[in-house]
């Protein structure tokens, strides 16, 4: 099989350290929701997409699906103000929230959605993201489930997008270009 294009972002993280720490978190996050009768999986669209298809279906513990979708403000990532695009159909009150994000940067938008789920009345509500980039962190959010924490690189593959491009790569790569926009 030959899916390689000779323009291909360089591997940061392979295919298979994505599989083997996805089937990680899954056992700690069933191990953790040992008592609960269901989770609601709220993906953050469209970045968590992939991950969440691989991660749910290690897990065992039962879950509803849902999604949120968010954009910001200006055309980067920092403006800090995040505006809500899909809001989740399903109702939050009571229920074990797992709130799915592809890559926590500055923090703004899962501070934003963080908060929100809290207010509509969950009785939990936890982070799972596939990827950290602690030191370009703005505002602090709690993540209780990290796959891989990285450095301040842009990242694309396995759902993350440069300008929609990408998304679809099997393993995470380092994007080169000129991400300033
Ligand atoms: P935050 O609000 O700054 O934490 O940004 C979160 C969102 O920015 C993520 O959900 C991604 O959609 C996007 N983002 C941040 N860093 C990257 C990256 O390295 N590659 C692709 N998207 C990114
Ligand atoms: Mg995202």
């Amino acid at each position: 099989m030959s899916r390689k294009r000779s323009d291909d972002p360089r591997v940061l993280i392979s295919v298979d350290a994505l599989q083997r720490r996805i089937r990680e978190l899954a056992e700690e996050i069933d191990r953790d929701h040992a008592e609960v009768d269901r989770i609601v999986a709220v993906g953050v669209l469209k970045g968590s997409v992939f991950f969440l298809v691989d991660l749910l279906q290690h897990l065992k513990t039962p879950v509803a699906i849902d999604f949120f979708q968010t954009s910001s403000y200006g055309s980067g990532t920092t403006s800090g103000e995040v505006r809500i695009r899909k809001d989740v159909d399903l109702s939050l009150r009571g229920q074990h929230v797992l709130l799915i994000e592809d890559i926590v940067d500055t923090g703004y938008t899962l501070r934003t959605i963080l908060d929100l789920m809290r207010f509509r009345g969950a009785a939990s509500v936890k982070l799972c993201t596939l990827l950290d980039k602690p030191s370009s962190r703005e505002v602090e959010v709690p993540i209780d489930y990290c796959g891989f924490s990285i450095e301040n690189l842009f990242v694309v593959g396995f759902g993350l997008d440069f300008a929609e491009r990408y998304r679809n790569l099997p393993y995470i790569g380092v994007y080169d270009g000129d991400v300033d926009d």
